[in-house]
């Protein structure tokens, strides 16, 4: 079996661990309000002690992580990539938007409530420098079709990605609104946007945005990608509508995990 065949076929088995951990509250990555990571099911004390050891801001954490990709981005593109290469010029906007964004709202727009475990930080960092390493991979190692290497065939993932950034950006000021400051640790029930619909929309446009970035990229590991990152953020966003109905007072109960009306 070819080596990118087996990554998707790893990818996506992964994904579906990944996404029946995070779904059952099995195992839901302790940050956030699932910082406590014994907060519904007990966990061998070995397992726990070593995810609770070390608290690093959970801010510095995100910067670093993403920061740390963005890194490896900027030496394999430096090294591999083309500027005649409408492929690599277009790949290579997600690849620094997507983490330059994301690192962008880790310093200036969340307000985190606390820290997170040097585990917990470790793993944030090897699974986003793993998903940059595989889609990096997926760009260079087969060079693109001529009929792929055009403005015209790529450009019309654009308006798609900028929708993308542009919707999980907004539902991520609304939470910010929510709170004063960092260390600020209330959770409230945010009332504006498609947080009206649904409790993770912000999830919701992460996807569509690496949704996009596949359709650009389309290769198989890249779908691979696609599907991990849909399977956790849909288990996730099943176990944070729980927690909210049992811990936010008045939380509505007709509201989806992710997308408005369908999920
Ligand atoms: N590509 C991927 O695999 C992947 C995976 C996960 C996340 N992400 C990206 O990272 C973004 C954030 O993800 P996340 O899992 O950290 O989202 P999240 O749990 O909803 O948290 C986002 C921010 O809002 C705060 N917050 C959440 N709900 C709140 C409420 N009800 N009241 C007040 N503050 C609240 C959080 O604080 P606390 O941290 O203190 O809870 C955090 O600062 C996603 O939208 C996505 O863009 C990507």
């Amino acid at each position: 079996m070819r080596f990118d065949s087996l990554l998707t076929l790893s990818l996506m088995g992964l994904g579906v661990l990944v996404g029946c951990a995070e779904h059952t509250g099995l195992f839901n990555a302790p940050y956030g309000r699932f910082q406590n990571p014994q907060s519904r099911h007990r966990l061998p004390r070995r397992v726990s002690r070593l995810l609770r050891k070390g608290a690093l801001p959970a801010r510095s954490s995100s910067v670093l992580t993403y920061a740390i990709a963005l890194a490896l981005a900027l030496v394999m593109y430096s090294e591999h990539g083309s500027w005649g290469s409408p492929y690599h010029v277009m790949t290579g906007l997600f690849l620094f938007g997507q983490y330059g964004k994301r690192l962008l709202e880790s310093r200036y727009v969340h307000w985190y409530s606390g820290e997170v475990s040097y585990a917990m930080a470790l793993y944030m960092v090897l699974a986003n420098l793993g998903i940059m390493a595989i889609c990096i991979h997926s760009i260079f190692h087969r060079p693109p079709a001529p009929s792929e290497n055009t403005y015209p065939a790529l450009i019309w993932c654009l308006p798609l990605m900028m929708v993308a950034w542009a919707g999980n950006l907004y539902h991520h000021y609304i939470l910010r609104s929510l709170r004063t400051g960092d260390g600020d640790r209330t959770y409230a029930v945010p009332r504006r946007g498609w947080f009206l619909r649904a409790i993770c929309p912000h999830y919701f446009f992460e996807v569509l945005a690496w949704l996009s970035f596949a359709l650009l990229v389309n290769r198989r590991a890249v779908y691979g990608v696609l599907f991990l990152i849909a399977a956790k953020l849909a288990g996730r966003s099943h176990q944070t509508r729980d927690w909210s109905w049992r811990h936010l007072d008045g939380y509505p109960r007709d509201v989806k995990r992710m997308v408005p009306f369908l999920y």
